[in-house]
């Protein structure tokens, strides 16, 4: 490494917005002549792509800078990016006065310019746009690190704001990407040998074209039909926005993936209320009755739930796990709520003590994968199309994943494994909650 030379480590925590977020900051850094580093030791420049959504989250970051401070002294540099360096801003300075940048997500546009005033010797560089910009965050740069599944957020920030969540405060205002713009890239992606497109937003289903040329339903139906495109996925579905056209169109459209992420957070009306989520149960279900009726095959359906919610009862509590009888959710992510800066649940009483909300955690698990169970062996004896995403050796298996996005293991008979990112038909022989097992159709 020469002393001249611009290198950079990132390491990245949070969700999926977040990963693609450091794949475009990895590709707009490179654009402006830096070099990626897989040490800390060895960067010039340390990035720290931050989440907020839960569990004393700002906490860990400084603690973790903690640990930074001690590379300090060799003329590098830090920045904190992404949720947590939105919420707390400057007084990251002040806790961690090495580092000396700050930018949350809805600043990422100006990077370039940031990244001059940095190199320029500034030493308290900021993109703290908050909820003031209407742009989204594009670049041609993007480095993808997956070679068939791509990446394409075509809504940022979210104005819903739930009680408990901090994602409006650290994302900014919903803002779409023009339709035109996420086809293109779409195609673009497609020519360089790409297969699978997950179109991501924190309520994706949200979009809103600003030429108002398509749907969202519209969007997925284009985005499925771009030649070599052989499957899309769209993360995360808010109920709230879910329509009957976007069933339809995964009816139509052969491409689009058997599954929705459609996070109910309750099955108590009551709760849901107070969780400003804007829907009762029953509309809830509705909008499950609807993907249930999907004509040509069996969606999969998963969905995100916060246990102890403030003045959660029994009762309440009781309502969720009818609700995961009455759905039969193919996989369920469980939280325990945390309290999070600046949100309007911080003020309500958070009085459930943290091992009863984790005993219902755990309750909730445990139905669920009983459930999980029952529903994975209805595939025993069925093919599916998986995805090859790796080898494992210790086992002599394969691992993939369905189109309804469940991880399965199979054996080959044939004298050649099948490669990363091809496409196999399975039988299933064997079924776990968590996964299927089975051997490939020649
Ligand atoms: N936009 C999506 C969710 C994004 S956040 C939606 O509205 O459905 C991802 C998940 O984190 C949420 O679905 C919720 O289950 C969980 N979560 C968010 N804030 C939380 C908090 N304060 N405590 C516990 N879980 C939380
Ligand atoms: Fe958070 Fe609610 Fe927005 Fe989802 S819809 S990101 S839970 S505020
Ligand atoms: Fe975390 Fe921000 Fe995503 S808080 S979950 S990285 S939107």
């Amino acid at each position: 490494m020469t002393k001249t030379e611009k290198t950079f480590y990132l390491e990245t925590f949070g969700c999926q917005m977040n990963a693609h977020d450091s794949e475009k900051v990895i590709g707009t850094l490179e654009q402006q002549g830096y070099r990626q580093v897989d040490t800390e030791e060895d960067a010039g420049l340390l990035l720290y792509n931050t989440c907020s959504i839960r569990d004393k989250a700002e906490q860990k970051v400084f603690h973790r800078l903690n640990e930074y401070k001690k590379l300090q002294g060799e003329g590098k540099k830090f920045a904190v990016i992404g949720c947590v360096a939105q919420q707390e801003g400057e007084k990251i300075f002040e806790r961690a006065p090495y580092v000396s940048m700050v930018a949350g997500s809805a600043s990422y546009r100006k990077l370039p310019e940031m990244l001059a005033r940095l190199e320029a010797g500034e030493t308290r560089v900021t993109g703290l746009d908050d909820r003031q910009t209407e742009e989204t965050f594009e670049t041609e740069y993007t480095s993808r690190k997956n070679p068939y599944r791509a990446y394409i957020t075509i809504i940022e920030g979210c104005d819903k704001f739930c009680a408990y969540c901090v994602v409006p405060y650290t994302r900014g205002k919903e803002r779409s990407r023009g339709s035109d713009s996420v086809l293109e890239e779409a195609r673009r992606i497609a020519d360089m040998g790409y297969t699978e497109i997950q179109l991501l937003g924190q309520n994706v289903n949200s979009y809103r074209d600003p030429e108002g040329k398509r749907s969202f339903a519209e969007l997925l139906g284009t985005v499925g039909q771009v030649p070599g495109i052989r499957r899309v996925r769209f993360m995360t579905s808010h109920p709230r926005d879910f329509t009957p056209d976007i069933v339809q169109v995964m009816d139509e459209v052969p491409s689009l993936c058997d599954h929705v992420h459609l996070p109910v957070q309750s099955g108590s009306t009551r709760i849901l209320k107070m969780m400003a989520r804007e829907y009762t149960r029953e509309w809830y279900l509705e909008r499950i009755s609807w993907i249930k009726a999907a004509k040509r095959r069996r969606i999969a359906l998963t969905t995100d739930i916060i246990v102890g919610f403030p003045g959660e009862t029994a009762a309440d509590f009781e309502d969720t796990i009818t609700l995961l009888d009455d759905v039969k959710y193919d996989a369920v992510f469980g939280f325990k709520y945390s309290a999070r800066p600046n949100t309007p649940a911080l003020v309500m009483i958070d009085s459930l003590a943290e091992q009863d909300k984790a005993a219902r955690l755990q309750v909730l698990l445990d139905r669920q994968r009983e459930i999980q169970r029952l529903i994975n062996e209805n595939d025993i004896g069925k093919i599916v199309e998986v995805m090859v995403e790796g080898v494992n050796p210790a086992r002599g298996q394969i691992i993939g994943r369905s189109s309804q996005n469940k991880p399965v293991n199979f054996t080959w008979s044939h004298a050649i494994a099948p490669a990363t990112g091809s496409y196999q038909q399975v039988r299933i022989t064997k079924t776990l909650p968590n996964s299927l097992i089975g051997e490939s159709v020649p």
